[in-house]
């Protein structure tokens, strides 16, 4: 992954990734790709527990959705700014039905930027009673926590998986991917467990929880 030249303050604008995508044809995993990913997506989307309609935003040009639906979810649902890389994806899966692409924002209903705050309460909005978020991050618990709890009634587990080296995941992993890693209140269970800095992407699972609401509003899964 490279970050270019240009700040991140641009990647929530459509003609940075427009201009980006004109010359990179893809495809382009950014962080992980679904092949590392498969154990966990799977077990908290089983596809044996029937049929799950699953948004991924922010698609880009990478693998990971047509991965998925070779791997037998019937219906990804793909959203991005970028009209560029949306007509190139439409036109690439046109023979998969699984798979639709569309041109839209995650906050297209308010037109706000795009923060922190304000993304995770459209994610919220958008997630259906049992739905399920799932953010990988290189934000470590100690400072994406609070964001994430802050903004709206979900439980929250963490999971961890090495960053890519070549593409390929190491033989032996700090952490096996499918156990949650223990989190406490303010994620310093984590640097317990795991050491200080790790070479690691954070994976969270955020599972709408209504009950929270009659409860402390910030609840934690600890496993
Ligand atoms: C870092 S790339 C990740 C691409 C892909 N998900 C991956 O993992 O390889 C971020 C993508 O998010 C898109 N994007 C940025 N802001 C967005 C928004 N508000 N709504 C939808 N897509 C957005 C960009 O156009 C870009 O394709």
């Amino acid at each position: 992954m490279t970050m270019g030249t240009c700040s991140t303050q641009a990647y929530g604008e459509a003609w940075y990734w427009d201009k980006r995508y004109a010359h990179e044809s893809g495809p382009f995993d950014w962080y992980q790709n679904y092949s590392t990913m498969a154990p966990l997506i799977n077990l908290y989307l089983p596809r044996s527990h029937g049929h799950h309609r699953i948004l991924v935003v922010g698609c880009g040009n990478s693998a990971f959705s047509e991965e998925m639906a070779d791997d037998g979810y019937a219906e990804v649902v793909n959203i991005d700014i970028s009209s560029v890389v949306i007509e190139a994806m439409q036109k690439k899966h046109s023979n998969r039905p699984q798979l639709t692409w569309t041109l839209d924002s995650l906050l297209c209903g308010n037109n706000s930027r795009l923060n922190a705050g304000n993304m995770l309460e459209e994610v919220w909005r958008v997630l259906k009673d049992k739905g399920v978020y799932i953010l990988i991050t290189y934000g470590a618990p100690t400072y994406r926590l609070h964001l994430l709890r802050d903004s709206c009634l979900w439980t929250i587990k963490l999971h961890v998986i090495e960053k890519l080296v070549s593409g390929e995941s190491p033989e032996h992993p700090i952490w096996k991917l499918t156990d949650p890693v223990p989190l406490d209140d303010d994620g310093s269970s984590v640097e317990a467990v795991l050491g200080q800095n790790p070479d690691i992407h954070y994976i969270y699972i955020c599972t709408k929880d209504l009950s929270l609401k009659a409860g402390p509003k910030h609840e934690v899964a600890v496993e």
